[in-house]
């Protein structure tokens, strides 16, 4: 007799295992489908976050910080260092600590809200009062029944036509995330967001880093003020090698010689760049393979992503789709806002998410953080705007920790004031933009930042200086 579950969930990271919490606090009776293996053929829950994305390379990149840090920046301070090392065998043990941590952590929560791990990887193999979902473990297969399902299968990395991933020499996240040294020349395909983050952590361990990005436009996302002085500190100050315009030709790749990588450059010369390892960091691609679609009808649009509606809603009763493999911005904590909201539709309830409130970080150094339009795109849909920056380079905290560079720009609308977007780039960024995100989810107005009290001193007050300079009355400028 197949087990009968209220909710399935497949897949089990931050979409997923959110997705599955919130369902079994609600009350039903809730199973997860998750076969991730990690490098040591373990078990894993946690998705792509956990064991391959945010978490462990947020560690690196702490890790690689406090080196550059020691070694660099502390002389302002009056603090001389000598000598020191990098042991990159213990900062990737640190990581993988951290990682099992988190991946443990998804464990308990689990048991404690007597959630179900069905460990393999899930497909639809029928339907007609329940779905019919085949879980192929190690062990074979069993079928299951499910009332609701919420499929969280996420996101691979994309990989190049004629570039052969194999996570030694050539990488994607994976292998990037797991080098045993720092090699002497890193070459990247793609000035995104990982390309940014794992060439900035390898930069700072030691290796030459050369970034090759197709399009012409740096972090053509970001509001152009912030993209130029990203630029200026990542090429000028820090001597990341970013090529724009270029188009990757032929790439020939051997454990002992490296990687030839030949290309086009934005002048249309022939160019070519010779590398110890290459990262391909190209964007990524959803799971929707061998989840069995078909034999159900769930729709897939043509680039793979599963088809749905404002609130998550696939084209068959009862089935969601959340996180990366349905349409939006691949960020973790869209994906598990997504897998709450599915699992308390399921419940009768009526949640929300506002796309437009959700923040985009980029844990270089300095950050970079987002939220909502930019100057240029509101004015690119015909909204008049009034624009308000202020420099980190005259507040007293910023400098007292010796992290004076970078700035806060509000743009708000011209008309009513209310706040379109935020825009920050400094060491702290990622902390100080949900302000911004706080005061867009309660259509709050610029001169509402203005009028509320921040600590002094702070970094914040910079965000409420910003402010008052929507209507250029900042005072300490
Ligand atoms: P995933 O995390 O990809 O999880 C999907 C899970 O489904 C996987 O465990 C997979 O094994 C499982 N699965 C797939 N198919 C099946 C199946 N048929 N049956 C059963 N299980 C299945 N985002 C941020 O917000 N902040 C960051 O700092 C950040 N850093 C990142 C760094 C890197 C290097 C990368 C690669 C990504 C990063 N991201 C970050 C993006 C973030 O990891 C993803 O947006 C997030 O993991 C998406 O969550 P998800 O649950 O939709 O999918
Ligand atoms: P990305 O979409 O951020 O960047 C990919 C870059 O590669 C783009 O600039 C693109 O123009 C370029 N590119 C594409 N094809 C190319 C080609 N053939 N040659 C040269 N350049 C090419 O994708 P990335 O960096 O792979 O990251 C994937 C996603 O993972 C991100 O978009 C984000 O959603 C998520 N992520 C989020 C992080 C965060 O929130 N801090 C950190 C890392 C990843």
């Amino acid at each position: 007799m197949a087990q009968t579950f209220d909710v399935v969930v497949i897949g089990a990271g931050p979409g997923g295992y959110i997705a599955a919490v919130r369902a079994a606090q609600l009350g039903f009776k809730t199973a997860c489908i998750e076969g991730w293996k990690n490098a040591k053929g373990e078990l894993a829950l946690g998705g792509t976050c956990l064991n391959v994305g945010c978490i462990p390379s947020k560690a690196l990149l702490a890790s690689s910080e406090e080196y550059e840090k020691v070694s660099h920046h502390l002389e302002p301070h009056g603090i001389t260092v000598s000598g020191a090392k990098v042991d990159v065998g213990r900062m990737q043990a640190r990581k993988e600590a951290i990682v099992t941590k988190m991946v443990k952590g998804v464990e308990y929560l689990f048991k404690k809200n007597k959630i179900a791990w069905l460990q393999g990887f899930g497909s639809f193999v029928g339907s007609g009062d329940t779905y019919k979902i085949a879980v192929g473990g190690s062990s074979g297969s069993e079928t299951i029944d499910a009332k609701y399902v919420i499929v969280a299968t996420g996101s691979k990395a994309r990989h190049l036509p004629g570039i052969a991933v194999d996570n030694e020499t050539v990488c994607d996240n994976e292998g990037a995330l797991a080098f045993g040294a720092a090699p002497k020349r890193l070459g990247v395909i793609g000035a995104g967001v990982i390309g940014l983050e794992l060439g900035s952590v390898w930069r700072r361990l030691g290796s030459e880093v050369t970034i090759l990005e197709a399009l012409p436009n740096f972090l053509g996302a970001c509001d152009e003020a912030i993209a130029k002085e990203a630029w200026k500190q990542f090429t000028k100050t820090q001597g990341l090698d970013i090529r724009l315009g270029v188009k990757i030709g032929k790439v020939t790749a051997a454990k002992k010689t490296g990687v030839a990588i030949e290309y086009t450059d934005s002048a249309g010369a022939a160019q070519k760049l010779d590398c110890d390892k290459l990262i391909v960091s190209v964007g990524r691609v959803p799971n929707t393979d061998g989840l069995g679609a078909g034999a159900v009808g769930l729709k897939v649009d043509a680039r793979g992503f599963i088809e749905v509606d404002d609130h998550c809603r696939t084209n068959l009763p009862n089935v969601f789709a959340v996180g990366d493999v349905v349409r939006g911005p691949m960020l973790a904590h869209k994906a598990e806002d997504e897998g709450v909201l599915a699992a308390e539709l399921i419940a009768g309830q009526k949640p929300h998410l506002d796309y437009n409130c959700i923040p985009w970080i980029i844990y270089t150094s300095p950050e970079i953080a987002w939220v909502g339009k930019s100057e240029q795109q509101a004015k690119a849909e015909g909204i008049a705007v009034k624009t308000g920056q202020f420099p980190f380079s005259i507040n007293g905290r910023a400098l007292g920790i010796n992290e004076p560079v970078g700035f806060v720009k509000i743009v708000a609308d011209a008309a009513t004031d209310r706040v379109l977007g935020m825009h920050i780039i400094h060491a702290h960024a990622s902390d100080i933009i949900q302000e911004g995100v706080t005061t867009m989810e309660f259509a709050g107005a610029s001169e509402d930042i203005a009028r509320i009290t921040h600590g002094h001193p702070t970094l914040s007050e910079v965000v409420r200086e910003a402010a008052l300079n929507v209507d250029k009355r900042a005072l300490n400028m």
